[in-house]
């Protein structure tokens, strides 16, 4: 399960590891290889690629695929501030939030930054008056059967409006410039993806009907990453996908792009985790490690699965396995990584667990879609 490089950079490093604990290790070659492997499968070019800061924005994340060229899709004024951060161009940028604060409309747009999402005629008022004369691309409703994550119903003009709200733009000074979707995080049902841009060139059908043309149709993120193998069901999806997308590009004369998080990072990183106690408890065995799921992996409780390695797993098959619970330092005790982890049956104190995947929304659920948490004032 774990991927090659990353795999070798552990065991290169496990005296560091072993020192360091709680941390999540994270492979700069791994993030290279991943890259190259999404651009070349779906034939595109740096610049199709918009990477969502939101899945991981730690810099050395950032700085990586920054010296590769990608592209980079934003969603708050936080996200605004570590592109400028790194210096990166605002014609590199995409607003994607589909609702928007207004005042991070207009930050945005003052760095530069002209393409925006909307859903809405009420985010049309809005750009219109913060982003003027901007390009703005409709985010359309899709439906995420086979995500791990939906993604829904929060976002998301219906197919029969989309035409409208397209022309209405242009009543706004605004340019039409694509359209989006995102079919759920994690979503490997290969057909979905062959089915939403079926449903969107439906929709470039009806638009050219209409005298309009786009840039781009932009197909999001939610290429699969965790628990699968990432790049056999990504060939699997290019396989299926890539001759619909040349054929869209030869008729409307547009380029396709992509928003991907989780495949970009999701298995380039490993949390490592020291045991400091192991104790006998309602008949089964709990290991308790120096770091918990509220630190990063509160998705649990949405019962997404994390793999869990003993750190000698890495090197040798091991023999004799054992069934315990692994539960974190804190005082809730709903602070449990897994209730049934098998792991060698000689697991001692001190030894060192290992937590698959720890690259894509675990450090930035910190503050999520880097939105602050609210202050406290006194009153
Ligand atoms: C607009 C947008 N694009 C891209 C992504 C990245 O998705 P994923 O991690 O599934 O690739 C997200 C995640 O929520 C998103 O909201």
């Amino acid at each position: 399960m774990l991927p090659e490089i990353l795999k070798s950079e552990l065991v290169k490093n496990s005296s560091v590891i072993k020192k360091n604990t709680p941390a999540i290790f994270f492979s700069k070659n791994q993030l290279v290889y991943n890259y190259i492997y999404f651009k070349e499968a779906l034939n595109f070019k740096d610049e199709d690629i918009f990477y969502s800061t939101k899945t991981n924005y730690e810099s050395s994340v950032i700085e990586v695929l920054n010296d590769l060229n990608s592209n980079f899709e934003i969603a708050s004024l936080g996200e605004l501030q570590i592109m400028q951060k790194h210096g990166i161009a605002s014609k590199r940028i995409l607003f994607s939030n589909p609702v928007k604060i207004p005042s991070h409309i207009n930050c945005a747009y003052k760095y530069g930054i002209k393409t925006f999402a909307f859903d809405t005629k009420s985010e049309l008022e809005k750009i219109q008056i913060y982003a003027p004369n901007s390009k703005v691309f409709l985010r359309l409703a899709i439906q995420n059967d086979g995500a791990e994550w939906k993604l829904e119903h929060k976002f998301g003009a219906n197919k029969a409006e989309a035409v409208d709200l397209l022309a209405l733009a242009k009543q706004y000074n605004l340019t039409p410039c694509g359209i989006s979707v995102h079919l759920g995080w994690n979503n490997h049902k290969v057909g979905n993806w062959s089915s939403a841009l079926k449903k969107m060139e439906d929709i470039l059908k009806k638009l050219a009907e209409n005298g309009i043309s786009l840039e781009f149709i932009n197909i999001g993120g939610g290429f699969p990453a965790h628990n699968i193998n990432q790049y056999k069901v990504l060939t699997e999806i290019a396989k299926a996908i890539n001759p619909i997308f040349k054929r869209i590009k030869e008729k409307y004369a547009l380029r396709i792009i992509a928003e991907p998080g989780s495949f970009m990072v999701a298995n380039t990183a490993i949390l490592a985790t020291e045991i400091y106690d192991i104790i006998q408890r309602n008949s089964k065995q709990w290991i308790f490690a120096n770091t918990g799921i509220m630190q990063g992996f509160a998705w649990i409780l949405n019962n997404l699965k994390y793999n869990i390695l003993h750190s000698s797993d890495l090197e040798k098959d091991t023999k004799e396995i054992s069934n315990f619970v692994l539960t974190g330092p804190t005082l809730d005790s709903h602070d449990v990584f897994s209730n049934s982890v098998s792991l060698p049956k000689t697991t001692q104190i001190g030894d060192i667990l290992y937590v698959f995947p720890a690259g894509a929304y675990i450090n930035s659920s910190k503050e999520y879609n880097k939105f602050p948490f609210p202050e406290l004032k006194i009153i």
